[in-house]
């Protein structure tokens, strides 16, 4: 048996079936090239009668997509072949995908129908799609929950009329791992013309399976996979692809099985997506969440220090993401904190461990995350017996309607009292423009966040920045009930972040 594993991408059909606002057809395309990019063999592009919108989406995807096959759903019905076939014609390689529920639920309570009825009408239009080409997957919808023999019968008429793809939905994400791929193995065994036909799955996570049945139906002999990026899809989603692949890849041994993806486009092709349909990936989202290759505890992060494979079983490289991260907090151990000084260029004459790790400790406990910012500060605010460089004394902004805003600040830079103006788009940017003219310092904004917070039922203001200065990140808090106030406390925290790394590393201070 082939130890390729066909991927079919569905989130574009199922996957934005399931959004709040559907998608256009400039958004649909670019999908569809990351898709693409990825190594994706088949890319369901949607389900062209649906809409006008929709078939020109299939159009437009039809006609630039150059490498994978793209495919259009189509119901039991002549016009809708006709659509997926008008919309599919431009491409290289398509696919017809027709479609009909077959368990018993659904035939009486949906289609109102009757089993011989439903066989006959999909032998049918296999039949009448053939004219438009040799490619066509037939899906018996709810066939998780189709009596074998049922299934089994409307496999064998379908191949029987020229359908070479099978595929075996649990459309409602009921089955468990073993019972689907018994039902794998049961057409493999039972229908007579089953080698003219790939059977193909495509899972639903209502239980959380959608992962394991899928994998548990390739082992059973199951050829290809449906799903969508990130797992998007109706109701809880469709079997996440990422995992599937990565699975398939990380397991090879077991599965002896593989796919054509290039993996190092997973991240980013999860991250456009989650963009472009609006849709947060969870942190813990396997595979693509930001917690997966972050350690935060101190066992954790000592074992991964010492050698990765400890706690990581997959390279975030491979994926296309630079490298794993070891979140500080108080759950970290002296050798995470160790192992950040070092990053930021601290050699261990440079502080003492364990005066830092227990300030650490009660700063994180506090606070959360602590920042590489937050933990310079720790380390050198006792050594050096001194607190800021840069005080706050006085600000003033004026901002008025039409006009641009006005900042006046007085700064102590050590011992001298500095004051200056700026203008700005704002009071914010007047107020961060006069800071980098008094401290002199070239640094760029790149995030500026601000989030209301409740602490001892006072109404205050979090503004978190982050800001780049000579190819640094440094990271910035300040907390007040005034929001200039907070801004400015976050952005002067962050100077005198610079201002205490070059001292203690003996550099020239501008
Ligand atoms: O879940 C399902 O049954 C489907 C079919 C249309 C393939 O999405
Ligand atoms: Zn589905």
């Amino acid at each position: 048996m082939n130890n390729k594993i066909i991927i079919l991408d569905t989130t574009l059909r199922d996957g934005e079936q399931s959004l709040k606002s559907s998608l256009n057809v400039q958004n649909k395309l670019e999908i569809a090239f990351s898709l693409e990019r990825m190594g994706i063999d088949i890319i369901e592009a949607g389900f062209p009668i649906s809409s006008p919108g929709e078939f020109e989406s299939v159009k437009n995807i039809s006609k630039n997509i150059k490498n994978s096959k793209v495919c259009a759903l189509a119901r039991c019905l002549e016009k809708d072949i006709d659509a997926a076939y008008e919309s599919l014609k431009f491409s290289n390689y398509y696919r017809i995908h027709i479609f009909i529920a077959t368990s018993p639920i659904h035939i009486k309570t949906k289609l109102k129908s009757k089993l011989s009825d439903i066989i006959s009408l999909s032998v049918k239009m296999v039949k009448y799609a053939k004219k438009y080409t040799d490619d066509i997957e037939f899906s018996c919808e709810d066939g998780g929950r189709t009596p074998i023999n049922d299934l089994c019968y409307i496999v064998e008429s379908v191949i029987k009329a020229g359908a070479n793809t099978i595929n075996i939905p649990d459309t409602v994400g009921y089955t468990l791992p073993n019972e689907y791929s018994n039902i794998i193995n049961k057409l493999l065994n039972n229908v007579i013309n089953i080698d003219k036909a790939i059977i193909s799955v495509h899972t639903h996570n209502d239980l959380g399976m959608a992962t394991g049945n899928a994998i548990s139906a390739i082992q059973a002999g199951a050829r290809q996979i449906e799903g969508t990026i990130n797992g998007l899809g109706e109701r809880a989603g469709n079997c996440a692809l990422e995992e599937i692949i990565m699975a398939i890849h990380t397991r090879k041994k077991i599965l002896n099985l593989s796919t054509n993806i290039n993996h190092n486009e997973i991240y980013y092709t999860s991250k456009i997506i989650s963009k472009i349909c609006n849709i947060n990936i969870p942190i813990n989202k396997p595979i693509v969440g930001s917690n997966v290759f972050s350690h935060s505890s101190g066992i954790h992060q000592d074992g991964v220090l010492k050698n990765k494979k400890n706690y990581e079983i997959m390279t975030p490289k491979f994926i296309g993401l630079n490298k794993s991260k070891l979140n500080l907090t108080s759950r970290s151990g002296r050798a995470a904190v160790n192992y950040r000084m070092k990053k930021m260029g601290y050699n261990k004459n440079d502080y003492n461990i364990n005066k830092l790790y227990c300030l650490f400790l009660k700063f994180a406990d506090k606070k959360g995350q602590v920042f590489d910012y937050d933990l310079e500060h720790l380390a050198f605010l006792n050594k050096n017996k001194m607190s800021n460089y840069f005080i706050l004394k006085y600000f003033n902004v004026i901002s008025i309607s039409k006009i641009k805003s006005t900042a006046f600040i007085k700064i102590l830079c050590g011992n001298k009292l500095k004051s200056d103006i700026s203008i700005g788009y704002g009071p914010i940017d007047a107020l961060y423009k006069t800071i980098k003219k008094i401290t002199l310092l070239n640094i760029k904004i790149i995030k500026y966040k601000i989030k209301n917070q409740i602490i001892n039922k006072k109404n205050l203001k979090k503004v978190n920045i982050v800001i780049n200065y000579n190819n640094k990140k440094f990271y910035g808090m300040g907390l007040n009930n005034n929001i200039l106030k907070s801004s400015i406390k976050a952005i002067i925290n962050i100077i005198n972040s610079i201002w205490l790394s070059k001292k203690v590393k003996k550099l020239k201070f501008k």
